[in-house]
């Protein structure tokens, strides 16, 4: 009975010992975030809807809030120079808009019917009638479109089980296991050229559409061709399918803006993490840089710590635990450019251009950008387009291609992976309390997969949040704790 006693007031000895030097009473109340794009402050807001009122949340931006969601300005009028659409079913993103209170609208264009340039010829033209449009389809590619329409139907209706998984606090340490559990994991081992030839077979059509059309809808959404991972290549056909699109009024970087109020998540801007150390304790310290000073900070001790960045985009070490293996993923540089004026037909080697002027690229185009987008037309017959490309674009190819040509905007981004399947995943679990948000980028790179990866990790660290607590709780009455694994 005594020594009973003395061992619990050895153990709340111990634990007040641990305190002193921690210094903070409630250790299991703090918790860091590194990137304030849309996967950072999803990870807030979910965190803060996990954890309650009395959890603190740090938010670390060496940047701009928004990360890859940015926007440029002119007279009221909003373009997105990152990401922009989000597809209606993307259930995260879009209850959340409506939550803050953002208003949601549709992405299209003033009649921007699409044609396909092959760097010599326009091979295919969009009418603005659906049925003209739809006998030309027939007529190129035969049925491969309707064969392939299962295929990106077929994976949103996989990919929405994770949101009942998640509802019911189903959290998976690695990709591969949040893959395998709604049957998506396999799309992420092949090429999508692999994936189409069994759908749509290898004809002289098929081919064509493979080459022509999908490949020219892979240049728009990820500037990369069919040898994308098969689940990357759905989630970029998806759009095409159903055109069930939104974006966000004023730009999308409003929600993760909101979102990081909404959480109550303090925000460091200007602050670069260099370094997570894990304590002997199991605690984590983060060391930073301002951009105005040169030192290095040593932070607060934290709880847990949520990494919502690329690691191969930044440099973050690691100390104090074994680091799981992580394969490097490499990123594709994406330019976006937008600028005023209108096309030349002469650089197309015609003399009208056909009438959409959204001009898409056939897989293997030698063309220096990937698509043109009109985005707006203008009371004295100029236009605004939007130009993906993958090096930056020089004044005098933009001369060759517009006339009245004004640049308004530019910016490099590298802007997803550079697929390249069979994709290998770093964990989302680093450590216990350590984790990685951007873990499955490499099986498709979307605003909402960063949602959802962040509700992903939400859950791991408050689950284990929870089972560090309980231990604590444990080893202050004494009982053995061996048996709870961290
Ligand atoms: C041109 C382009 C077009 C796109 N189109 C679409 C689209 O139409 N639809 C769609 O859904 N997706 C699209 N995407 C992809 C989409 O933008 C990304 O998948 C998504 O925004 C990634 O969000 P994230 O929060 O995971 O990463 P990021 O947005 O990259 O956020 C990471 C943040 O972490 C910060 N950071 C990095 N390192 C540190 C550090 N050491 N310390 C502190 N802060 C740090 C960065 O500054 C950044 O703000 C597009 C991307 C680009 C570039
Ligand atoms: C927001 O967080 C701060 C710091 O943790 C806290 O002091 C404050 O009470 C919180 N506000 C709300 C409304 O929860
Ligand atoms: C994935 O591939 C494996 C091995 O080829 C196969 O056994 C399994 O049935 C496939 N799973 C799905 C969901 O297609
Ligand atoms: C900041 O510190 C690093 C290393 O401590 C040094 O190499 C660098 O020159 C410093 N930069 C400035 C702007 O002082
Ligand atoms: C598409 O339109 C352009 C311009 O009008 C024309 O030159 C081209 O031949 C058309 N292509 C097809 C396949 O009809
Ligand atoms: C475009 O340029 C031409 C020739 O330089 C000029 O005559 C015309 O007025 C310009 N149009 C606009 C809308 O600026």
């Amino acid at each position: 009975m005594l020594g009973c006693r003395v061992a619990v007031v050895l153990l709340l000895l111990i634990s007040i010992h641990g305190q002193d030097q921690f210094g903070e009473k409630d250790q299991n109340s703090y918790v860091a975030i590194i990137g304030a794009g849309v996967g950072g402050s999803t990870a807030a807001w979910f965190l803060r809807e996990q954890l309650g009122t009395s959890a603190h949340l740090d938010l670390y931006e060496q940047g701009e809030t928004g990360g890859r969601t940015q926007i440029f300005k002119q007279d009221d009028e909003v373009f997105e120079m990152g990401a922009s659409i989000i597809h209606e079913e993307n259930r995260y993103f879009r209850e959340l808009a409506d939550r803050m209170g953002l208003e949601r609208e549709r992405p299209g264009v003033d009649g921007s019917q699409i044609s396909i340039f092959d760097g010599r010829h326009f091979v295919f033209n969009e009418s603005s009638w659906s049925l003209v449009t739809l006998y030309r389809m027939l007529e190129r590619y035969g049925l491969s479109y309707l064969y392939m329409r299962q295929g990106p139907q077929t994976m949103l209706q996989r990919f929405k089980q994770l949101y009942q998984l998640q509802e019911e606090g189903r959290a998976f340490s690695t990709p591969e296991e949040l893959l395998q559990a709604v049957h998506l994991y396999n799309l992420t081992q092949r090429t999508f050229r692999s994936e189409l030839q069994d759908r749509i077979g290898t004809g002289a059509a098929a081919n064509l559409f493979a080459k022509e059309f999908v490949a020219g809808i892979n240049r728009i959404q990820y500037n990369q061709g069919n040898s994308i991972n098969a689940l990357a290549g759905m989630v970029s056909l998806l759009p095409t399918i159903d055109g069930r699109l939104f974006r966000i009024k004023g730009g999308n970087r409003l929600l993760p803006e909101r979102l990081i109020g909404a959480a109550n998540a303090s925000l460091h801007q200007g602050v670069k993490v260099t370094k997570v150390h894990r304590t002997k304790g199991g605690l984590f310290e983060l060391h930073h840089k301002s951009s105005k000073a040169n030192e290095t900070i040593v932070s607060r001790r934290y709880s847990a710590v949520l990494v919502a960045t690329p690691l191969e985009l930044t440099d973050i070490a690691f100390s104090g635990f074994m680091v799981p293996h992580m394969p490097v993923r490499q990123y594709q540089t994406t330019v976006t450019t937008l600028v005023k004026g209108r096309l030349r037909p002469a650089y197309f080697g015609i003399e009208a251009l056909p009438k959409g002027e959204y001009v898409m690229v056939t897989e293997d185009a030698q063309t220096p950008f990937s698509v043109i987008g009109p985005q707006k037309s203008l009371p004295d017959g100029l236009r605004i387009y939007k130009l993906f490309s993958r090096q930056s674009l020089e004044g005098t190819t933009l001369d060759a291609i517009f006339a009245n040509l004004t640049v308004l905007a530019d910016r490099e981004w590298k802007a997803y992976p550079h697929f390249n399947p069979p994709e290998r995943f770093p964990p989302f679990r680093l450590a216990p309390g350590l984790y990685l948000n951007n873990a499955w980028e490499n099986a498709a790179s979307a605003m909402e997969m960063s949602a959802v990866a962040a509700k992903n990790c939400a859950l791991l660290a408050a689950q284990y949040l929870k089972r560090t607590s309980l231990r604590e709780r444990e080893v202050a009455f004494g009982q053995d704790s061996s048996r709870l694994e961290l």
